[in-house]
This record gives C-alpha cells, sequence and structure tokens, in this order.
C-alpha cells in the first residue's frame, strides 16, 4: 500500500451546491441531491468533493456571503443533512471538502450586525475594517481602493463611517488584525473538522491581511496593499496546526491569486497549507510554448517546497473551458480582467480541445480538479437574458459584465426538456437559472453508456488513473515531439501526447493505446486530440 498522503495525487470534484442537483423542488440544488447522485460520482470515479458555500448566507453573491458559519443555509438543508452526506460520501469513499470564507462575513452576521448598532469607535467594529471617509465632510471613501466586483470597495453608513469590502457592499472584511477573528476561524475549523469533513477549499486565501496604513493604490506597488501579504502566511501555519489535530490528513486548498509561482509556493511550504489552485494552467492559452512553461514553472516551484501542483480547468468563476477553447486562437487570460473571447465560436472545436485537456490534465503530475459539467463537455451558457442573472457582478458594473452565471447554470442529469432531471419533485419551481433547450443531449443519461461521450472518456481516464502506478504523485519528463506536439513521460512506462498543431503525428510503433481523446486511425494522432500510452 502507497503512504503518499491523499491529497497530493486526489481528482477533486467541485460542487456548485445551488447547480448540481435539486432534492426538494424548489429548483436550487441542495445537500439531498448531491446525496442522491453519490452513485454517479462514485462510478465516475473522483476522489472527494469540494462543495461551494453551504453556510446560511442571504445569497448575495451565491452563498459566498456568510452569515453563520455553523449552520447550513435552509435552501440547501439542515447541520443532520450535512453531516448525514460526510458519512454517507465517506461511505462511497469519497472525501468532502467544504468552502471556507475567511476574509468577508455576510452583512447579516451577527458580527457585523453588532458592529453597526454599536457605532464609530466601538470594539464591535473593530472586528471589520471601519475608518472615517476623506474630504471636509467626510464623503469622499478613505482610500481608491476598488471592489472586485466593480465601484468603490467602501461603503458609508448613516452614521457616517465608512467600512471596508473588497466584493459586494453586503460582504464587509473582516480585521485579521483581531485577535478574536482568529479566534473565531480556529472554531470554525473544529467545529467542521470534528463533523468529519476532510479539508477546506480557501476562499480568497490572499486577501485576509491588509497594509494597516491603508493606503492608496498606486499602480504597481509591491507589496499589494490588501493581495497576497508575506503576513497572511502566519495564518495559515496557525490553521495546519489545527487541521493536524485531526487524524486521517485533512487538507487545505488555497484560492491565491498570486502573481508568480514562486509567490503561490509560498502557501505550501512546509508547515502552511498543503495545496493551493495552479490557475495558471486554466488561464494558459491553447499553445504549446506556453503550456510548456506554466507546467516546467508550476513543477519548479512547488516541487522546491516539496508541495504536489493541482491543476484545474475551470471553475464557478471563470467561463467554461469548452467555450474557451472554441475560439481559433485562445488568447491568455488576464486575471482581474473579464474574459472576452474573439472571434467566432466554434463548439465542436471547443470540446475537441477540452476532451484532450482532459487528458493532459489528469495525467500530470499532482491532483487535478473537475467542475461539475467539465465531464459532460458543457459549454458556458452565453446567452442567458439578463432579467435571470443573479451575480452582484451584473448589477455592480452598471450592466456592463454579465457577470458569472453563464457557468453555473444546473447539470442537465436526463431527459429532453427542462429541467433535465436536476429537480425531480413534483412541486418542481424550475431552475433557479434556465437551462438551454438542447441540453438534453449532453445530459448524464445520454452520455452514460456511449463510448464516444466525453462523460465515458472522464470515466475511464479517471478509472486507469487510480489503478495506474504512474500517475498523480511524482515526476515527468518532456519527450522531444514536432513543434506543436506536447509528449512527456512518467514512469513507469507511461506516455501522454497532445497534438496542439495542424498536422496529424505517426505515434511510434512500440506502443499500446491505453485511451485516446478520439479516433486514431493507423497510429495517426490527429489535431486537437490526445493520447494516453503504454510504452
Ligand atoms: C472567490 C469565489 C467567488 C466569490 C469571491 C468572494 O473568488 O470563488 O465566487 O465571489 O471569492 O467571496
Amino acid at each position: 500500500m502507497s503512504t503518499t498522503p491523499w491529497w497530493r495525487s486526489a481528482v477533486i470534484y467541485q460542487v456548485y451546491i445551488r447547480s448540481f442537483a435539486d432534492g426538494n423542488g424548489d429548483g436550487v440544488g441542495d445537500i439531498a441531491g448531491i446525496r442522491s447522485r453519490l452513485p454517479y460520482l462514485k462510478s465516475l470515479g473522483v476522489d472527494a468533493l469540494w462543495i461551494n458555500p453551504w453556510y446560511k448566507s442571504p445569497m448575495g453573491d451565491g452563498g459566498y456571503d456568510v452569515a453563520d458559519f455553523r449552520a447550513i443555509d435552509p435552501l440547501f438543508g439542515t447541520l443532520a443533512d450535512a453531516e448525514q452526506l460526510i458519512e454517507e460520501a465517506h461511505r462511497h469513499g469519497i472525501r468532502i471538502i467544504p468552502d471556507i470564507v475567511p476574509n468577508h462575513t455576510s452583512d447579516q452576521h451577527v458580527w457585523f450586525q453588532a458592529a453597526m448598532a454599536a457605532g464609530p469607535g466601538s470594539p464591535e467594529r473593530e472586528r471589520f475594517i471601519f475608518r472615517p471617509g476623506r474630504g471636509p465632510d467626510g464623503d469622499l471613501p478613505p482610500n481608491n481602493w476598488v471592489s472586485c466586483f466593480g465601484g468603490p470597495a467602501w461603503t458609508r453608513l448613516p452614521d457616517g463611517e465608512w467600512y471596508l469590502h473588497l466584493f459586494a457592499p453586503e460582504q464587509p472584511d473582516l480585521n485579521w488584525q483581531h485577535p478574536d477573528v482568529h479566534a473565531e476561524f480556529e472554531s470554525i475549523l473544529r467545529f467542521w473538522f470534528s463533523r468529519g469533513v476532510d479539508g477546506f477549499r480557501i476562499d480568497v486565501a490572499h486577501g485576509l491581511t491588509k497594509d494597516p496604513e491603508l493606503p492608496d493604490l498606486a499602480g504597481d506597488q509591491t507589496p499589494h496593499p490588501h493581495w497576497d501579504r508575506d503576513e497572511v502566511h502566519a495564518i495559515y501555519r496557525t490553521w495546519r496546526k489545527v487541521a493536524d489535530e485531526f487524524d486521517d490528513d485533512r487538507a487545505f486548498v488555497a484560492e491565491a491569486w498570486a502573481d508568480t509561482p514562486e509567490r503561490l509556493a509560498a502557501y505550501v511550504r512546509p508547515g502552511g497549507l498543503h495545496t493551493a489552485f495552479n490557475f495558471d494552467f486554466l488561464m494558459a492559452s491553447w499553445d504549446t510554448k506556453d503550456l510548456r512553461r506554466v507546467i516546467d514553472d508550476s513543477l519548479a516551484m512547488l516541487s522546491g517546497v516539496g508541495a504536489p501542483a493541482t491543476w484545474v480547468l475551470s471553475n464557478h468563476d471563470v467561463m467554461r473551458h469548452t467555450s474557451r477553447y472554441a475560439r481559433k486562437t485562445v488568447a491568455r487570460w488576464v486575471p482581474n480582467q473579464r474574459y472576452q473571447p474573439e472571434g467566432d465560436i466554434d463548439l465542436e472545436l471547443g470540446t475537441r480541445r477540452a476532451r484532450a485537456a482532459a487528458l493532459l490534465m489528469l495525467a500530470l503530475p499532482g491532483g487535478a480538479y473537475i467542475y461539475q459539467g467539465d465531464e459532460l463537455g458543457l459549454p458556458e451558457v452565453e446567452d442567458l437574458p439578463e432579467t435571470v442573472l443573479q451575480d452582484p457582478i451584473w448589477e455592480r458594473s452598471g450592466h456592463t459584465d454579465k457577470g458569472r452565471d453563464g457557468c453555473r447554470v444546473p447539470i442537465p442529469w436526463s431527459g429532453q426538456t427542462e429541467p433535465f432531471g436536476f429537480s425531480s419533485d413534483d412541486a418542481y419551481a424550475g431552475p433557479w437559472l434556465p437551462q438551454p433547450a438542447n441540453w438534453g443531449q449532453r445530459s448524464v443519461e445520454a452520455q452514460t453508456g456511449d463510448e464516444t461521450s466525453i462523460l465515458e472518456l472522464y470515466r475511464t481516464a479517471l478509472h486507469l488513473r487510480r489503478h495506474n502506478p504512474a500517475l498523480g504523485d511524482g515526476t515527468m519528463t518532456w519527450l522531444d515531439a514536432p513543434a506543436g506536439v506536447l509528449a512527456f513521460r512518467r514512469e513507469p512506462g507511461f506516455t501522454c501526447l497532445v497534438n496542439l498543431s495542424a498536422e496529424a503525428y505517426q505515434l511510434p510503433d512500440d506502443t499500446a493505446i491505453l485511451l485516446a481523446s478520439g479516433p486514431v486511425p493507423n497510429g495517426r494522432l490527429e489535431p486537437e486530440q490526445a493520447v494516453w500510452l503504454a510504452v
């Protein structure tokens, strides 16, 4: 038996709970829905689920505005449901990783309510970041920081004080210089660890600590006044100790947007967090040079600190990669800017590339994330009517940016009409976002058993990966290949090839194909396809 900790090679499936499966027919996904789909997840072959926030929340930002970290929102179920899910998932051999949101709370959280009531200068306000305004009447924000969702990062209360929110005004930032904040989060971690969760995904992990002077943003200053500051790591060293109090290898994954692989690696040094999402891979263009550079830089930096890589192609915040890859030229994505693809959309091309990308990602050393619907090849829903949009970005951008709802449309499970099996109850209310009329073709039911479907490709890849000692944690070696072809070897006896060029590539004779992302006639690897070989 291998003694490698599970999180070094886990395939983690991201459940965006509102859109995964609706167990009570109200049109919103919930814990009962997840429980009913555990057999599907088991047969898909994933190791763990990362579940987006399920806590009590007014849902100003899809649950990332948490009012009570120790309660489940009634929309999703009860604490007893969550405990039952954890237990059932474990029985299926699947681990559970909830999201934790330490950068901010909801404005409905008891602490913020108390802070508003207590008034300027009160100790209650010190748990958040309150300041007087600038200008003779204090009616200018304390500094020029901007919210990630558009507009100023400050909101003024009727009593004249301003509070900081790097996201929506309903998400006041916590003050991580305050001991109460540290104690509270350590207690929340223990609350959930003792209920059996296997780890946490840490939301905005790079944002907790701010320059105490709160200086204006002035271009490219380093360190940045509120992102990825060195002080943040002390928090995670403490969190690591909390995780280590529990048995069974509890693990963290950081959502940390760092400028360089070196800065990212700092989160996963010994004694710090276990893993961090590697967004560089998700941002890469579909180009051998860019991909190779990202892979090399990430592996070099992470192995330098002894941490495994994690590969991710999509999540609930970015355009689905089937659509990102559906333009002839895939530009590199720039963080903090909406991805605006240019050119005609060709979903057939996007799907071919998405299939190839899945085999690439699952063959790389380390762990991998699958966003719900990746395995169905779902595209971004780019034509949602404006009237249904719920992402706060839509309002905050003054209706210039439709936001992230296009990657959050409920999953099609079966049948030919909405809700495509997403909701099962008779009291069904209609999914919270409308599903495209043709999504029956992409449903789990339609793809199951169809050898040519992307779902069966994922299923086969995950099963091969689980049993092939060359895959998961470890190292890789690049092999010589013509321009436009990525080729690498993993030991023992495994090679992955991805053809991003316009010409077919003849595979060597002495190989056996384990899996291919499309037909390989006479050993010819066609453009935009990938293969796994036994050598
Ligand atoms: C993270 C989440 C995103 C959320 C934001 C604020 O980036 O992934 O969905 O809106 O944090 O909590």
